[in-house]
Formats: structure tokens, C-alpha cells, sequence
């Protein structure tokens, strides 16, 4: 029997597209829409059924000029969402960050089952308290003023990372990390037979969580 489980993409203004695209390419394997096409060896033990939220109703516009059109607002949301993807980007700077966003995952981090994120996405992540005492990596080329803005924190900022798990929570470095993150995450979740299947449909090379070359390319290694 696969186990659906809800999850919530976090948009905002100013996001960065393959962000979220680029993980949720991979979980979209696993929708109930492409699970009824029947193309798995084998039954997933979870499937996956994604809502896109956003600020306000309307389309969203992304850098690039793609429009994502919303599934609904955050003050629409009633129901707790199993997983939370967050992506980064420029709306994450403190200036721009909608507090509607960081009080959504306020609310929703305690019941959430996988709390995902993306580049920037875990400074959103760090200002709803979800990364205290917890390790966390992040776009490496923000990695400093993302670690001077949270000093008061008690977050341990791994630099050499593509991707940081710590308990429910994920994080990855920028942008394309989170399709990395997106494979390990597919991987742990309907394990290495089907993620594997996917991985080979998509073209993603596997790599480990610390086969990183950005820290030392921002010279983040000491
Ligand atoms: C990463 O951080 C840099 C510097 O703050 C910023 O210009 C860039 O937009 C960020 N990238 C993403 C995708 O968040
Ligand atoms: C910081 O987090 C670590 C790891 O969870 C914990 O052991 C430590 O007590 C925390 N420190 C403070 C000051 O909260």
C-alpha cells in the first residue's frame, strides 16, 4: 500500500525556480497522477501530493519570467502538511522574507514529518526557530551573512555540504544541491529500487551529501 503524504512548497516573491523545481522533478515521480500510469518495477511504500502556497492568489513571476499559479494562499492553509519544502532566493534576505512565510512554518515545523530546504530557503528555516541546536548548510555564496544574521542562534552552519540532514530536517546548499538532496531524500523514502528508476529517467549524477567544491570555491574551508 503507498502512504500519501501532503507536501507543502513554500513560495514567495523573489524565489528561485529550480529551487523547488529541481527536487520536486523527482518527487513527481511519485504523485498520484503519474503513480496511475503505472510505469514502477515495484509498489511505493509513499507516494507524494504536493500543494504550491503562496502569499497572495495570482500568478507568481519568477526571475526567468515563469508564471507558477498558486494552489492557494497561506492564510488559506487549515490542514497540517506532512512535508515542507522551502526554496531560496532573494525574498529570503531579512528586508524581503513575507512574515506570513516564517509564521506558516512556525505553525506547521512541530507536526511536520520532513521539513526540506533549499539554498537560502534555511535562513527562512533559522528565523522560525526550526534550525535551533540543529546542524544546517545553505547558499554558499550567502554563507556569511546567512552565519553573522544567526549568531544568536544556536545553528551549526556546515560549510563543506551539499546537503545537511539532522534529525527531520533537511537542508541543502544553493540551488542545484536541492536536486542532490532531492535524490537522497527519494532515496530514503521509497528506497534505492525506485529511486534509482527515477534517478536513471531524470539524468542526476549521485553524489554524497559532502562531495562539495563550493566551500572551498567561496573559501569556506579552514
Ligand atoms: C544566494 O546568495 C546570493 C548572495 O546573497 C544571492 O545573490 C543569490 O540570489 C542567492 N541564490 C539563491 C538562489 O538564493
Ligand atoms: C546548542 O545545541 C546543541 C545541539 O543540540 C546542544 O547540545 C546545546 O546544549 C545547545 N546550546 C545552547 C546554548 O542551547
Amino acid at each position: 500500500m503507498t502512504v500519501l503524504l501532503t507536501i507543502a512548497v513554500c513560495l514567495f516573491p523573489e524565489a528561485a525556480a529550480l529551487d523547488f523545481v529541481g527536487p520536486m522533478e523527482l518527487l513527481s515521480f511519485l504523485t498520484p497522477r503519474v503513480l496511475a500510469l503505472k510505469l514502477l518495477p515495484i509498489s511505493p511504500p509513499f507516494g507524494f501530493e504536493p500543494a504550491y502556497l503562496s502569499t497572495s492568489k495570482g500568478p507568481l513571476e519568477f526571475y526567468g519570467g515563469l508564471q507558477v499559479l498558486p494552489t492557494k494562499t497561506y492564510d488559506e492553509v487549515t490542514e497540517q502538511f506532512d512535508i515542507l519544502l522551502i526554496p531560496g532566493g532573494l525574498g529570503t534576505w531579512p528586508d524581503k522574507c513575507p512574515q506570513t512565510l516564517i509564521d506558516f512554518i512556525r505553525k506547521q515545523a512541530p507536526g511536520a514529518k520532513y521539513i526540506l530546504s533549499v539554498c537560502s530557503g534555511s535562513e527562512v528555516l533559522a528565523r522560525a526557530g526550526v534550525l535551533d541546536g540543529k546542524r544546517a548548510t545553505t547558499n554558499k555564496s550567502a554563507f556569511k551573512r546567512i552565519q553573522e544574521e544567526t549568531r544568536d542562534l544556536n545553528i551549526t552552519w556546515v560549510p563543506k555540504a551539499r546537503w545537511v540532514v539532522d534529525g527531520n530536517v533537511w537542508t541543502s546548499s544553493g540551488v542545484t544541491a536541492g536536486t542532490d538532496m532531492g535524490y537522497a531524500f527519494l532515496d530514503k523514502m521509497v528506497g534505492s529500487q525506485i529511486a534509482n528508476g527515477i534517478r536513471g529517467v531524470v539524468e542526476v549524477s549521485i553524489r554524497e551529501a559532502d562531495d562539495d567544491e563550493f566551500a572551498e570555491f567561496y573559501g569556506l574551508e579552514h
